[in-house]
């Protein structure tokens, strides 16, 4: 939470900030550098994608691929550990105080630099700058983050648990990549996820393409059903 809201009742200022319904239409895309330009009417998010690529395959057949860490956030929705810039403050430094509150980050060995922005999007409609970036550890490493992120101080607060994404498709065709997409994500966490996979190369546009593609297909036959159990 950035500090400039933790007095009583103040959390409640960029409530609208999270409210759910964003569109497309909504966001459009901007340079670092560009941004830094809009009024003061802007507020400013920076969140990270922590990752490790890995060789495991599971059951034999599925391969894990790499391990990316999102959570589950306090109003139930998925997203990225990250939050608001506090007034004057400089945007890679809020990532890394978020990271340490959030999920425990030891920035000390882990910090997020200016080279590790992917992607600038802003919401015209909510004045919302959505800064990006991702950053790799090695899977040894990224175990280590998991564990520590049961002491962060907003562990049960503000986030309810690290969660790893599941990358690979299983034999039905929707379990796995395509359902997780399927999910209700914050602000566009779900475009950022699929930016930081073909970013950093972990799937290429036509398996991404496909997954999403099985993903509204899955949607669209449950609105139709009615039958979300
Ligand atoms: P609160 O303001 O108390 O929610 O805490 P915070 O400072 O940690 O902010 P938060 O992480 O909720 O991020 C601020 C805003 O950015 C949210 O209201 C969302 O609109 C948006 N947001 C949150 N998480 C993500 C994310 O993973 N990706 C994107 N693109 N936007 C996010
Ligand atoms: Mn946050």
């Amino acid at each position: 939470m950035a500090t400039s809201q933790v007095n009583t009742g103040e959390c409640l200022e960029f409530e609208y900030c999270g409210r759910l319904g964003d569109k497309k239409q909504d966001y459009i895309q901007m340079t670092f550098h560009q941004s830094k330009s809009l009024g003061t009417e802007y507020i400013h998010a920076c969140h990270g994608m922590i990752f490790a690529r890995t060789n495991r395959v599971v059951w034999e057949q599925l391969s894990v691929r790499a391990c990316i860490l999102m959570q589950m956030r306090f109003d139930g929705v998925i997203g990225f550990p990250g939050g608001l810039v506090d007034s004057g403050e400089d945007l890679v430094t809020a990532l890394n105080r978020e990271m340490e509150e959030e999920i425990g980050l030891e920035v000390s060995k882990y910090s997020f630099t200016a080279d590790d922005h992917v992607e600038t999007m802003v919401n015209q409609v909510k004045k919302l700058v959505l800064h990006f970036f991702v950053k790799e550890i090695t899977e040894e490493e990224f175990c280590l983050v998991e564990q520590r992120q049961l002491s962060a101080p907003e562990f049960g607060v503000e986030t309810m648990g690290c969660i790893r994404v599941p990358l690979y498709t299983m034999p039905d065709g929707l379990r796995g990549f395509p359902a997780f997409l399927a999910n209700q994500f914050i602000g566009n966490a779900r475009h950022q996820l699929l930016t930081g996979l073909s970013h950093c190369k972990i799937m290429t546009q036509e398996e991404i393409q496909s997954s999403l593609a099985k993903c509204h297909q899955h949607l669209a036959r449950t609105a139709q059903s009615g039958c979300k159990v």
